[in-house]
């Protein structure tokens, strides 16, 4: 949909014009998975998949939600808000954080729309809460800094849809810059802008068309998790405030002979850390047979150790990784279903989407979707 579409649709839903219009892409992630959250490095890029909101000012305090996905619309009232328990709280809840700073957030009318498939791990609902929070700060001039914005989408998504999230999907959604990757380090916030062209391979997506359930609880369970390994180590190092502070040799040391779960959980987060850099060094040499070895090493520990993978991602994967032309292919994102990443040599595009398809519905019986993406700048006026 383009700006004129959004401002008809407007129209239709609202009777009136949008004062302003904002597009915000969802991610993907080459490597770093879970290791936000424990302080670690991420190394996502913002896609050609994106939602879009058209916004306008009301004179009372209603907020009209309306969602083209759903063809739903929503009415609440500004003093009345609470979580809803569906799409509507990736918008709300940036609204009550705004309220919570003691920003002035009056009435407003918004349409959502956009392309990025719901489930499929590939951010939609930090796109949206990306967008909503840059809309309101240009409807109302609240005069916010890009990084604030982030930090406040992903508090809505902790307290309006009770996923602990890290810190990732609003960073990348927000300051995706196109054809770069960003390096994040999320302990410092520091970010470095990675050239990310090759026209020698594509980014290709196949979404599994499953979620499995419990993937919220699942997800803040690892957290948790993560948490309680610190906890060990914490006894005898009191310095180490997270993973992103502990080597190797202390998960052995104090994990291992404690708690097996706990241990492998750790292990994997302290590997994948390492593992990011070393595919950055690769990045640097161009050297795109490391990076995709390093890239299924992580859907190794993802599937084995961090245990959030499913049979399903793990079919497709192993049947890429058989395809002559793969360079490396790993589930993205938080996991339990949505899509896995592969890198593909263009010359080989064609014959491993027909593999990769075909081999996944023979197997499962189920059909997968496939996305060729480009990496794209992030959340802006339109
Ligand atoms: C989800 C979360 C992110 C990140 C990933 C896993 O997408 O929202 O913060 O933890 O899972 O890397």
């Amino acid at each position: 949909m383009n700006k004129q579409q959004i401002q008809l649709l407007f129209q239709q839903v609202f009777n009136n014009e949008a004062d302003l219009c904002v597009q915000s892409p969802g991610r993907i992630n080459i490597i770093g998975e879970h290791t936000d959250y424990n302080n670690g490095f991420v190394l996502p890029a913002a896609i050609d998949k994106k939602v879009m909101v058209g916004i306008r000012k009301r004179e009372d305090d209603l907020i009209v939600l309306y969602a083209e996905a759903f063809a739903e619309k929503k009415e609440v009232k500004i003093p009345e808000m609470k979580p809803q328990g569906d799409w509507a709280d990736y918008m709300l809840g940036v609204v009550a954080q705004l309220i919570k700073k003691d920003y002035v957030v009056g009435g407003f009318e918004i349409l959502l729309t956009g392309d990025i498939p719901i489930g499929a791990g590939l951010s939609s609902s930090a796109a949206v809460e990306c967008a909503t929070i840059f809309a309101l700060n240009e409807l109302f001039s609240f005069g916010l800094e890009k990084m604030e914005m982030v930090q406040m989408a992903q508090m809505a998504e902790h307290e309006y849809a009770g996923v602990k999230c890290g810190i990732m999907d609003q960073f990348a959604s927000m300051f995706g810059k196109k054809d770069h990757l960003i390096k994040l380090d999320c302990r410092s916030l520091e970010y470095e802008y990675i050239p990310f062209q090759n026209q020698d391979f594509a980014l290709v997506l196949f979404n599994s068309n499953v979620k499995h359930a419990l993937v919220d609880s699942e997800y803040n369970i690892r957290r948790n998790q993560c948490n309680e390994g610190v906890e060990m180590i914490r006894k005898y190092h009191p310095q180490i405030n997270s993973l992103r502070d502990v080597e190797t040799e202390m998960v052995e040391k104090y994990i291992r002979p404690q708690d097996e779960l706990i241990y492998r959980r750790c292990q994997y987060v302290v590997s994948e850390n390492i593992r990011l850099l070393q595919l950055c060094e690769a990045l640097n040499h161009n050297n795109l047979d490391n990076c995709g070895k390093l890239m299924h090493e992580t859907h190794l520990g993802l599937s084995e150790d961090y245990e959030v993978s499913c049979p399903e991602l793990d079919l497709l994967v192993k049947i890429a990784m058989e395809q002559p032309g793969v360079i490396g292919a790993r589930l993205v994102g938080g996991g339990f279903g949505g899509c896995t990443i592969n890198l593909v040599r263009k010359e080989n595009l064609e014959s491993v989407i027909y593999e990769v398809e075909n081999g996944y519905k023979l197997s499962s019986g189920k059909e997968s979707t496939t996305y060729i993406v480009s990496v794209e700048d992030g959340t802006k006026l339109i």
